[in-house]
């Protein structure tokens, strides 16, 4: 069998490290499904149209290639904003689903995270981790995760952006985020990263031996 894994999560959850930690170990291709979004809203401000214009945004998001995105770009603040935004126009979302299946079905396996894999794309995944952790500490992350990248960082107004974003996810009508049934919770709220990677490692283990 093939290594599929499906990882879901909020905001700043830490779902993307553990994802690219869990590629590494398993020696598997990872897709950020985020990037998707982010890259979408990124063409759109590129050429000066409105987040909420469907067609444009259909049109920028079916010319995506999973592989050529700038992560320096399209990782920041305002960004991933905007990627909300997007992602929450069912057209936006439908034309981004083929090329998703496609990297789930690769033969040697996939590990992709985002908001609706384990419930929308891959709904038959054989492991389903949902990440999370409160909204304080992963504001925090945030903010260490902007600092790094010369950004200037306002605590207040992250927390507040990871409560509008939960909100927005949550609440939208296409593929909002929430647990499949048959996904395992981690939270990740008092544990590093090599803490929240063995626990993924034994939800791996335990879903293998079914
Ligand atoms: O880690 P963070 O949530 O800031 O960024 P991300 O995972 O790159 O997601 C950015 C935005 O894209 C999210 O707030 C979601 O609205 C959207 N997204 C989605 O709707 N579905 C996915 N599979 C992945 C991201």
């Amino acid at each position: 069998m093939s290594m599929l894994i499906a990882i879901d999560g909020p905001a700043a959850s830490g779902k993307g490290t553990l994802a690219r930690r869990l590629a590494r170990h398993f020696n598997v291709p990872h897709l950020d499904t985020g990037l998707l979004y982010r890259a979408t809203a990124a063409g759109l401000l590129q050429q000066g149209v409105r987040l909420d214009d469907v067609e444009r945004a259909v049109a920028v998001a079916r010319g995506l290639a999973l592989t050529d995105f700038d992560d320096d770009q399209l990782r920041g603040r305002e960004m991933g904003e905007a990627a909300s935004i997007v992602a929450a126009i069912p057209e936006v979302r439908a034309a981004l689903i083929d090329a998703q299946r496609r990297f789930a079905s690769r033969p040697e396996g996939a590990i992709i995270d985002g908001r609706d894999i384990g419930t929308v794309i891959c709904p038959d995944a054989p492991v389903k981790i949902f990440v999370t952790a409160s909204p304080e500490t992963r504001a925090q992350r945030r903010a260490l995760e902007l600092a790094g990248r010369g950004e200037k960082v306002d605590f207040a107004a992250l927390l507040a952006d990871i409560s509008k974003r939960d909100e927005r996810d949550s609440s939208r009508s296409s593929a909002p985020l929430k647990v499949a049934p048959d996904a395992i919770t981690l939270d990740t709220t008092a544990l590093g990263i090599e803490e929240a990677f063995a626990a993924a490692l034994q939800i791996v283990s335990g879903r293998a031996a079914r």
